[in-house]
């Protein structure tokens, strides 16, 4: 997909009103997308699980203008309040995917929407955010093209694209969201499909043990974060170690690979424990330096450590931008492992809180 593939204005009728929701979920990293150039292009791949329970639902409202202008029009209210927070990031957004979606300023739109996680928990809402956003304006463009002539439709695969292409616009990660349940963003050797452009379903074989893998959310911190991530990926430009990290990201998911394809658990877990930790290590060798995790993100890293080691379990954790601990662990394991997060892990938790959540198959629409 590249501009030339893109609908032409001419296609298109603009609808009078209307309004399109869809609900778009959150996504974890299993090999981490950190250091981005040019128009939000990752500088390595990545791939993550798809989740299910931490949505984002949207609903876009469009009225058509009376008199045309040179602006973006509209309103963002955030759970039924009128928001001026997102508005920047959202105006940027507009501003980056006008000439992939020339009717945008044709409308005035009217933005509604709710996460399913608690507000401020310090769970990442850009990437089920951004990606609910895109799913709605792709559908706005669809509905237009229908407008016109009923014979011409979208295909699936081109409403896909484009809504993970615009939703990378609005947040890197988030064009992951669009699909379930494994998906990789960024060109690797091994996978011919993939793009710097748009996430795809992950291509190969994946073993029944990764089937309704688990991801027990513990929310360690919820405050506001230290540093953006556009911060963030930005230190990677003068960063001592970059060439090596972008190379190790490449290496990780070569060895991915077989790892799904076989059900391999224990080096699934050698590599997501590895990706989480150098994440880390990448913001604290940056200049500036950034620690993200507390001292319970700590306690906890250590307690599973220990609770693998007694037991054989095959919990793991990785980590985003953050103190917040993503436990993994097979469907099979669910009982025992939620009894020791019960037991052990939640105490380190800000007001006890965590978010039970599986890998997903992607956005839908409401
Ligand atoms: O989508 P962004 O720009 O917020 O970057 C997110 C990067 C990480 O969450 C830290 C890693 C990833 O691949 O999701």
């Amino acid at each position: 997909m590249n501009q030339e593939q893109f609908i032409p204005k001419s296609y298109l009728k603009t609808i009078e009103k209307g309004s399109v929701t869809w609900q778009s979920p959150s996504n974890i990293a299993l090999v981490k997308y950190w250091g981005k150039y040019g128009e939000q292009l990752p500088a390595n791949p990545s791939i993550s699980f798809t989740l299910t329970n931490c949505r984002t639902i949207t609903e876009l409202k469009f009225w058509k203008k009376e008199t045309a202008s040179n602006t973006f029009d509209f309103e963002v209210y955030f759970e039924g309040k009128l928001s001026e927070d997102f508005k920047p990031k959202i105006e940027t957004f507009f501003k980056r995917v006008e000439k992939h979606l020339p009717f945008s300023k044709d409308y005035k739109f009217k933005i509604h929407t709710q996460n399913t996680f608690p507000h401020s928990s310090g769970i990442a809402s850009s990437a089920s955010g951004m990606s609910a956003l895109a799913l709605c304006l792709v559908d706005l463009e669809r509905l237009c093209l229908l407008e016109r002539s009923r014979e011409v439709s979208l295909s699936k695969e081109y409403f896909n694209q484009k809504a993970s292409f615009l939703a990378r616009l609005g947040s890197g990660s988030a064009c992951r969201s669009i699909e379930g349940d494994l998906v990789v963003w960024g060109e690797h050797s091994e996978i011919t499909e993939s793009s710097n452009l748009f996430g795809i379903k992950y291509p190969f074989q994946v073993h029944e043990n990764f089937k309704n893998y688990q991801d027990t959310i513990l929310l360690v911190d919820k405050g506001e974060k230290q540093v953006s991530s556009s911060v963030g990926h930005n230190l990677m430009h003068d960063h001592p170690f970059s060439e090596e990290r972008f190379k190790q990201a490449n290496e990780n998911l070569s060895k991915l690979i077989p790892v799904l394809k076989e059900g391999n658990l224990s080096e699934f877990i050698k590599i997501v424990e590895s990706e989480a930790l150098t994440l880390h290590a990448m913001m604290m060798s940056s200049m500036p330096y950034f620690i993200l995790m507390k001292p319970n993100t700590l306690e906890i890293i250590n307690k599973i450590w220990s609770y693998r080691n007694e037991t054989n379990s095959n919990i793991c954790f990785t980590l985003d931008a953050g103190a917040n601990v993503h436990v993994l662990y097979p469907e099979k394991e669910k009982e025992t492992v939620l009894e020791f997060i019960q037991d052990e892990l939640v105490a380190f938790c800000q007001n006890k809180q965590y978010i039970c959540d599986q890998i997903g198959f992607g956005a839908k629409k409401v």
